[in-house]
């Protein structure tokens, strides 16, 4: 470790800031700094792209002025702001480098290496890196410790989150310097320590794995999955639709190189079928065709060949049969001792609301239970536990069992996947469709997938979130800011996750282990100690 003095760890509005690499993210970042009032320094090895980067930068701009969100005499200052440089000498003047070149780790450490000798001493260093370890490119220079990462989203100017990244050799006070800087420049930043997908890139990836892994086992279609992960999960958009947009040979990158980095770890595990699209060169809306087609209007299609598979599927409108006896038996419900929200609580309620009665209940009392397991006609009707309805069947003497999905809010969804043991009679099935019918909830019957779609998602994700805050990379509340902030989800994997209940979370991971057999789905030893205890590890939902 070096003995050098430590950096003065100043930075303001009057500090200059050098963006290397002009291309799709170095533009945005150039222009997150311009606008917050700094100079910036932008270079880039091929000129054309810094001339690009500017016209890019003016564009963006122009839209704001165009709708009153930013003045002229702005956009001027800001476009000033923005200095194209032709040589690297040129960057000595520079209190922060930024740099977004290619993503390469020889390509790195030299740049860095020459900036040593171009930079002044207090200049703070970092890398937009989305997948390179801080440690690793900070290990060659003379000072480490003034090497961070500053991890922005695409596009930069959009996306509120940053993840500062603190390597081996981090300085502690510039990670800080850096936070403030980014809260100035109006972005929600989160600190995270370099490890592999650092927060985002490691947490999302069960939102894309789970997707894959159902579909490659037939158990329900790209768009099935896709629309009960928007209805049901509240999220922006499905899995499919993401990973086109994303575009496959990136996605696919980012798992491979988290897969690996783990050293194979199976919770990583890239995808065949994705795989294969990139193969083919359906690499998503950049090319016209991923999971789905595109067309020239950008409008989506399901190509027929490729994954429109032919799932029992069916939708009930709500129509009650006449003399329909509105009673619902609870099978299963405890004391509601941790006060925490049942999962059920909406779905239940709105069952109330349509005038169905629960046996042996009065209303008031159901409200302080948690309900999970009830009986319709002659349908077990229960929220999935990680068990295929088959297994559960058996293990619960049920001949009749249809299992439900998680909702994120069950008193707004208009459709909700079940499945259905093996053995389930047909009538059993009609009465499912009819009391989830009555109170608007179309069911979409899928093959029996232990743990359904959203139940599984949500279950790898919160393991993975707290798997991530159990080895120290970022804190709780970091963790759910930068899954809101980074990747739009309706509310943190952890927050939740203690919201569904951490011990259902647990079940259901335990469960999904024992019908795949496969180390995948291991819960994180802190999971299953909160499972036990009760506790919490992040305060306030983030929403
Ligand atoms: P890009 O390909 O659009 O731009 C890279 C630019 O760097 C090009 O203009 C290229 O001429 C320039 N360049 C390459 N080597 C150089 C060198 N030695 N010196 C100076 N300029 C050099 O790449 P993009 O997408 O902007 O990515 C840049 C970095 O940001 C990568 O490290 C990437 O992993 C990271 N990142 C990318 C995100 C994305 O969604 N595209 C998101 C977050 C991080």
């Amino acid at each position: 470790m070096s003995q050098s003095k430590p950096l003065i760890a100043k930075f303001d509005s009057t500090s200059v800031v050098a963006v290397i690499g002009a291309g799709a993210m170095g533009a945005g970042i150039a222009q997150i700094a311009a606008q917050s009032g700094h100079r910036v320094l932008l270079f880039d090895k091929n000129e054309a792209a810094i001339f690009k980067a500017k016209e890019s930068v003016a564009i963006q701009l122009h839209k704001r002025v165009l709708k009153g969100k930013l003045s002229q005499e702005n956009y001027d200052l800001c476009l000033e702001n923005i200095i194209p440089t032709y040589s690297m000498n040129e960057l000595a003047g520079a209190d922060l480098v930024i740099e977004a070149i290619i993503e390469n780790l020889d390509v790195k450490r030299s740049l860095f290496l020459e900036l040593e000798s171009i930079c002044k001493e207090t200049c703070i260093f970092t890398s937009n890196t989305s997948s390179i370890s801080i440690t690793s490119i900070a290990s060659k220079l003379s000072r480490p410790e003034r090497f961070l990462g500053l991890h922005f989203f695409n596009p930069a100017p959009v996306m509120p989150l940053v993840e500062v990244i603190s390597g081996l050799a981090s300085d502690q006070a510039l990670a800080k310097v850096l936070y403030q800087a980014c809260i100035r420049w109006e972005k929600k930043p989160v600190y995270a320590k370099s490890s592999p997908g650092f927060i985002v890139n490691r947490v999302a990836r069960p939102f894309y794995a789970e997707a894959l892994r159902i579909l490659d086992e037939q158990g329900a279609s790209v768009s099935q999955i896709d629309e009960l992960m928007r209805e049901c999960g509240c999220f922006k958009m499905g899995p499919f639709e993401l990973m086109d947009l994303i575009g496959h040979d990136v996605n696919y990158a980012v798992t491979e190189s988290v897969f690996h980095a783990y050293y194979q770890d199976p919770k990583f595990k890239p995808s065949l079928s994705q795989k294969s699209l990139l193969e083919a060169g359906f690499l998503g809306r950049k090319t016209g065709r991923g999971f789905y087609q595109y067309d020239s209007n950008g409008d989506k299609h399901i190509p027929n060949n490729l994954t429109d598979l032919p799932i029992d599927r069916k939708w009930t409108e709500s129509k009650a049969p006449e003399g329909l006896l509105k009673q619902i038996q609870v099978t299963s419900k405890q004391e509601n001792q941790q006060n925490q929200l049942s999962p059920t609580k909406g779905l239940i309620e709105r069952f109330l609301n349509d005038n169905f009665y629960f046996d042996n209940e009065t209303n008031q009392d159901l409200e302080q239970q948690i309900v999970t397991s009830f009986k319709f006609g002659e349908a077990h009707i229960a929220l999935t536990n990680g068990l295929t309805a088959t297994e559960r069947a058996k293990e619960e003497s049920l001949n009749n069992l249809v299992l439900f999905d998680l909702a994120f809010d069950y008193s707004s969804i208009t459709k909700l996947a079940i499945s259905a043991s093996d053995n389930c009679s047909s009538q059993a099935l009609d009465d499912a469709y009819t009391l989830f019918g009555l109170i608007g909830i179309t069911l979409i019957k899928l093959d029996d997938i232990p743990g359904l779609v959203l139940m599984r998602t949500l279950a790898m994700l919160t393991n993975e979130a707290v798997e991530t805050c159990l080895q120290g990379v970022a804190t709780g509340e970091d963790i759910d800011k930068a899954m809101c902030a980074g990747v739009n989800y309706p509310q943190g994997p952890i927050a939740w996750g203690q919201r569904v209940g951490l011990t259902l979370i647990h079940q259901t991971l335990v469960n999904l282990q024992l019908s795949y057999g496969e180390d995948r789905y291991r819960p994180s030893s802190l999971l299953r100690r909160l499972s036990v205890s009760g506790k919490k590890i992040v305060n306030e939902p983030a929403h």
